[in-house]
């Protein structure tokens, strides 16, 4: 058993947990590696990490980081370094806040410009329209609409607070992160 640990092929995988202040980032990295969720508001200056390990399967173990990255970094110079090496991205959007929906173009727009894979591949990136919970201002159809346009691998509305579709985002991202690995 000893023996088999040490054969385990062990991958990383940066994932960016990208979109405005507020709209649940750091709730989602929570709710997905800890379990828990807090209803207080922290802001996160600059950029935080957590990391989820992963039994894939029988032969490897994905050690998956997430970067928590501060909405109001997004005019910062940091955010190039901070994309550095990523293999995913997640922008976020909080559903009671359609102003923050605005500004996935422009997250998507600054992540494009500053991170590719090795290959030379776009990072693939999942939206998730975050505090389903509560009410749902943003029109499902927009979402779809952006999408399209943007070659986006696909959209979940999640819950942090309840954990409604976490799991299924990460898990869509970590396959992609795979596929061209
Ligand atoms: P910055 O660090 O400023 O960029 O914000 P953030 O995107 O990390 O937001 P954060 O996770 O701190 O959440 C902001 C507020 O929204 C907190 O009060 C959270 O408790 C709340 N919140 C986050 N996700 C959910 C959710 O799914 N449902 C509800 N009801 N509240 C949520
Ligand atoms: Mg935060």
């Amino acid at each position: 058993r000893l023996l088999q640990n040490f054969r385990k092929k062990e991958l990383l995988f940066k994932i960016l947990i990208i979109g405005d202040y507020g709209v649940g980032k750091t709730s989602i990295i929570k709710r997905y590696a800890d379990g828990t969720f807090s209803p207080s508001y922290k802001i996160t200056i600059g950029a935080d990490f957590a990391i989820k390990i992963l039994n894939w399967d029988d032969n490897t173990r994905i050690n998956v980081q997430l970067w928590d990255i501060a909405g109001h970094e997004r005019f910062g110079y940091l955010t190039g370094v901070y994309y550095r090496y990523a293999v995913a991205a997640a922008i976020v959007f909080d559903l009671t806040r359609p102003e923050t929906f605005k500004s996935v173009e422009k997250w998507l727009l600054d992540l494009r410009k500053k991170v590719n894979l090795p290959g030379g591949h776009p990072v693939p990136v999942v939206v998730l329209a975050n505090k389903g919970d509560i009410t749902i201002a943003t029109l499902p159809e927009e979402i779809v609409n952006f999408c399209e346009k943007y070659n986006i691998l696909a959209w979940f509305i999640t819950s942090a607070k309840d954990d409604v579709h976490i799991d299924e985002a990460m898990i869509t991202l970590i396959n992609a992160a795979i596929e061209h690995h």
